[in-house]
């Protein structure tokens, strides 16, 4: 399946090459698709390899292979479904384009975005298209889309049982929804097929534009103290300009990608969680999508901070160089990098290199020429914790920082997560940028760390996480914290 931008770069790559006998470059498909970026073009060319309308490229300069004379049929694209919620319409002449082998041969159909994650033992996970058949006739068993009491629209599996229907979620957390004979329902089609993936930042763009979501969608005011359950992207575009005073992201450092060890913890001590985890999808993208990826949060987190604001981003050399640069690339001005020094730091099993010890932080600011950033100086300085080796108090903070990576027993109580920030990295960050009642953002807020920290020192919070599981984990947590007026003596 395609989107209506891969489309048309198809249709190019195709009638250049029957015309000219060998196939455009990146440069000539960005300029004839007006676009500001080979990067684009890159991300976009290698979906279409793996959908397999384009051959693999072999290692020269004009390579790009159509493979595939598929014929492509136009889908209406609809919008999103959301259990409970109307289907939100979006643009009448949006698209996605299918390959003509994998459609029935008969029967209108239509595309929507699923939104939650009601389904997701089908498959089906938040943020998927599903391609569905239209009809007003169900199977037992089979994937709906229905309509109820004319105004709710939900996805689920259909049952007729004796007096009346159930629309049966496909994860347990959810309960069915039993509709009798004194309510409505309409069944407007038939899941045939899932299609993941296509809700990738770079389509997003090409289908509307961010300035499109964001009028369409903006919150009112930001929603302080919650954690957001979602993507960080789609999400921040909602946020109005200039809203948060502090960021604080702890992104995925894309570890996984090109390394395929999947290491499962059986029995080190000392090492809880699940280290297998770190190799999800969400740590795992092929690189330019790591960099669209990236420079999209970061273009969100420069729009979305006061000109008093600032941003800290954790990393290791695996994402903190591309870090450094897109922060160039949007003008965002470093103010220091900071090396957390992690004396206790697991070995290096295979003993091929040095045992990795620290992570690098960047702190950044987007005051646009001025240096009207927020930082505790006094706060700074007066700073000391047992911990810390190399801070004395009374004397001006320096850019390393002596900080055990063990967490307390309080920090787990509630769950784990594989790279769960020390609550003593985060307050130290919120301490020495933020004021009490300033609004601390954490967009990859896992399970909460960032936003406990701010809490605990009088903070407001807003989490955003990906990972249904950590959000549940974020939320107890949360709810368990009181604020703390002495954290630092
Ligand atoms: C490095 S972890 C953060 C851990 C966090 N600092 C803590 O202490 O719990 C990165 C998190 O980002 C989440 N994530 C990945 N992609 C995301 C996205 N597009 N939007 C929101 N969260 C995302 C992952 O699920 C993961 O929990």
């Amino acid at each position: 399946m395609l989107t209506k931008r891969q489309k048309e770069i198809l249709d190019f790559v195709e009638s250049y090459s029957q015309k000219k006998g060998y196939s455009p470059s990146f440069e000539e498909i960005r300029k004839r698709l007006k676009l500001a970026s080979v990067s684009t073009i890159h991300f976009h060319i290698s979906k279409l390899k793996e959908g397999g309308f384009l051959g693999k490229t072999e290692n020269k300069a004009r390579a790009i292979i159509v493979a595939s004379k598929d014929p492509m049929v136009k889908i209406p694209f609809l919008g999103t479904i959301a259990a409970g919620e109307p289907i939100e319409a979006i643009r009448q002449n949006e698209f996605i384009a299918v390959s003509k082998n994998i459609l029935p041969s008969t029967g209108n159909l239509y595309a929507l975005r699923v939104i939650g994650d009601s389904m997701v033992d089908e498959n089906i996970k938040n943020g998927d298209v599903v391609l569905v058949k239209q009809q007003d006739t169900a199977e037992n068993g089979e994937r709906v889309v229905a309509l109820i009491d004319n105004h709710e629209a939900t996805l689920k599996k259909f049952y007729q049982e004796r007096g009346h229907i159930r629309l049966q979620p496909a994860n347990k957390t959810f309960e069915p929804i039993i509709i009798r004979k004194d309510r409505d329902i309409k069944i407007q089609g038939v899941v045939l097929d899932v299609i993941r993936n296509l809700d990738s930042n770079v389509d997003v763009e090409t289908q509307q534009s961010p300035q499109q979501i964001q009028s369409a969608k903006v919150f009112d005011e930001v929603p302080i103290n919650s954690v957001l359950h979602g993507d960080t992207i789609s999400l921040l575009r909602r946020f109005p300009d200039k809203s948060v005073d502090l960021v604080l992201a702890d992104p995925p450092y894309n570890l996984s990608k090109g390394n395929n060890i999947n290491f499962q913890n059986k029995g080190l001590k000392g090492f809880g969680g699940k280290w297998n985890k770190v190799m999800e999808d969400w740590d795992n993208l092929p690189f330019v999508d790591y960099m669209n990826f990236t420079y999209e949060w970061l273009k969100e987190v420069k729009r979305v901070l006061k000109p008093t604001g600032s941003v800290w981003v954790f990393g290791t050399y695996h994402n903190i160089g591309l870090i450094n640069t897109i922060f160039q690339i949007l003008e965002v001005e470093i103010i220091n990098e900071v090396v957390w020094y992690k004396r206790n730091a697991f070995p290096n099993l295979a003993g091929r290199r040095l045992t990795a010890s620290h992570e690098t932080l960047l702190w950044a600011h987007a005051g646009n020429g001025k240096r009207n950033y927020y930082f505790d100086y006094h706060a700074s300085k007066e700073f000391s914790e047992d911990s810390d080796r190399l801070k004395e108090r009374g004397r001006q903070m320096r850019t390393v920082w002596d900080i055990p990576n063990n967490k307390e027993r309080e920090e787990l109580r509630f769950g784990k997560h594989p790279t769960q920030k020390p609550l003593r990295v985060c307050r130290r960050i919120v301490k020495i940028s933020s004021k009490p009642g300033d609004v601390v953002l954490a967009p990859f807020a896992g399970v909460g760390s960032e936003c406990v920290a701010a809490k605990e020192l009088g903070r407001r919070y807003i989490g955003i996480e990906l990972e249904k599981e950590y959000v549940d984990i974020a939320k107890k947590r949360l709810s368990a914290t009181n604020e703390i007026k002495t954290l630092f003596n």
